[in-house]
């Protein structure tokens, strides 16, 4: 029988509540909710005049500093864009960790979340690794503080402890196997298959859905992305009540309610290729908004619907974006280089003791291909 512990973490609501002021509600006829929900690109910050210019100055910085940019789906279209003219990548946290790993610019800028920049210099410690800015965080990162963390740990010494990405360096270090959401479900397959029991770690939503699909022995910890959360199972309901022909495409950090509904459930990567491979026309898509430059760019035929979040009077005023990818700028980005305190420092031993299991996920995903 599947034993499960939670620990109680709701780290991060309270810095996102301050940064994000949006309500998403889903009240009003179904009309209304699909108006309300169909993407629509956003106005950009710069016209195109503007980002013409902000680009040749970064292009030229990047050149002269032989510096790459590897890019989250998750941030702003025009850094998205950038890194895409500029030779570097716009991916999953899978693939910005093996980008990264295997560039050969002596510098990376890490446009994503602190845990990016984290993996990109355990991976890589020769390299200088810059982002736009360092108080870009994860509610996941926050949810698992090291200490109550290796203690977890240490009451279970007879179980696998799996880490999933989304987690601090120390985090990584006390653990036997870093996994992303795009390999979390083949590597816990493979450990329960070896007879492994698991300690699994922060995302109950994920560590659930590995869970119901794997049969695995796995002791969860409690903590949860304050923007996939939100999503809820009645918005999608309503949606699928007008656009019946629509599929839903679901991120593993929503609800299992959420998941119950999904078509396809995925990484970033996974939920965009289902897109371009699924024959529907329509798709709900229960994830952070920045994934909508991609697959409109991809799959322009289509129509995308934002999934509905938590509606008036939820805990977490989530619409849908993540506060801390948001932080990220072109005009933060070309300083990243230049300015002062950009820079991801990890402590020697804790970033050769974290790479071991970064590592070993790294040669899983080589047997799998
Ligand atoms: P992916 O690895 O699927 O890109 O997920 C990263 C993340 O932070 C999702 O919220
Ligand atoms: Fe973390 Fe959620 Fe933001 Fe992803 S979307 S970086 S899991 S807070």
């Amino acid at each position: 029988m599947t034993e499960s512990s939670y620990q109680t973490a709701d780290a991060g609501k309270s810095q996102a509540l301050k940064l994000c002021s949006t309500v998403d509600a889903y009240s009003g006829s179904a009309e209304d909710i699909v108006k309300r929900h169909l993407y629509e690109p956003a106005p950009q910050a710069y016209t195109e005049t503007e980002y013409q210019r902000a680009s040749e100055k970064i292009k030229a910085i990047l050149e002269r500093e032989n510096a790459a940019i590897i890019a989250h789906y998750y941030t702003d279209p025009l850094i998205q864009r950038l890194a895409e003219e500029t030779g570097g990548v716009v991916s999953d946290s899978l693939e910005m960790a093996r980008f990264g790993a295997n560039h050969p610019a002596e510098n990376l800028i890490v446009a994503g979340v602190k845990f990016m920049g984290e993996t990109a210099k355990i991976l890589s410690p020769e390299k200088h690794v810059f982002m736009p800015t360092l108080e870009a965080t994860c509610s996941l990162d926050l949810g698992c503080p090291i200490e109550p963390f290796s203690a977890f740990c240490d009451e279970h010494p007879d179980r696998t402890v799996v880490v999933y990405a989304n987690t601090s360096a120390a985090v990584k270090a006390r653990a036997d196997w870093v996994v992303t959401s795009s390999i979390a479900l083949d590597v816990v397959d493979f450990l329960d298959a070896e007879g492994e029991k698991i300690i699994w770690a922060p995302d109950k939503h994920l560590g659930s859905y590995i869970q119901k699909h794997t049969g695995a022995d796995m002791l969860l910890w409690d903590s949860a992305c304050i923007v996939h959360d939100e999503f809820k199972a009645k918005g999608i309901h309503d949606l699928k009540a007008v656009y019946p022909e629509a599929a839903v495409l679901a991120h593993p950090e929503s609800p299992e309610s959420v998941l119950a509904l999904a078509d396809k459930v995925g990484s970033t990567t996974q939920i965009i290729r289902a897109a371009e491979q699924l024959p529907h026309e329509k798709f709900i898509v229960a994830t952070d908004q920045g994934i909508f430059y991609k697959l409109s760019q991809l799959v322009p035929d289509k129509q995308f619907l934002i999934a509905p979040t938590g509606g008036a009077g939820a805990g977490c005023k989530s619409c849908a974006n993540c506060p801390w990818m948001a932080m990220n700028n072109l005009d933060n980005l070309a300083s990243s280089l230049t300015q002062a305190g950009n820079e991801i420092f990890v402590e020697p031993q804790l970033a050769q003791q974290a790479l071991t299991p970064l590592q070993r996920m790294l040669d899983f995903v080589k047997t799998q291909n």
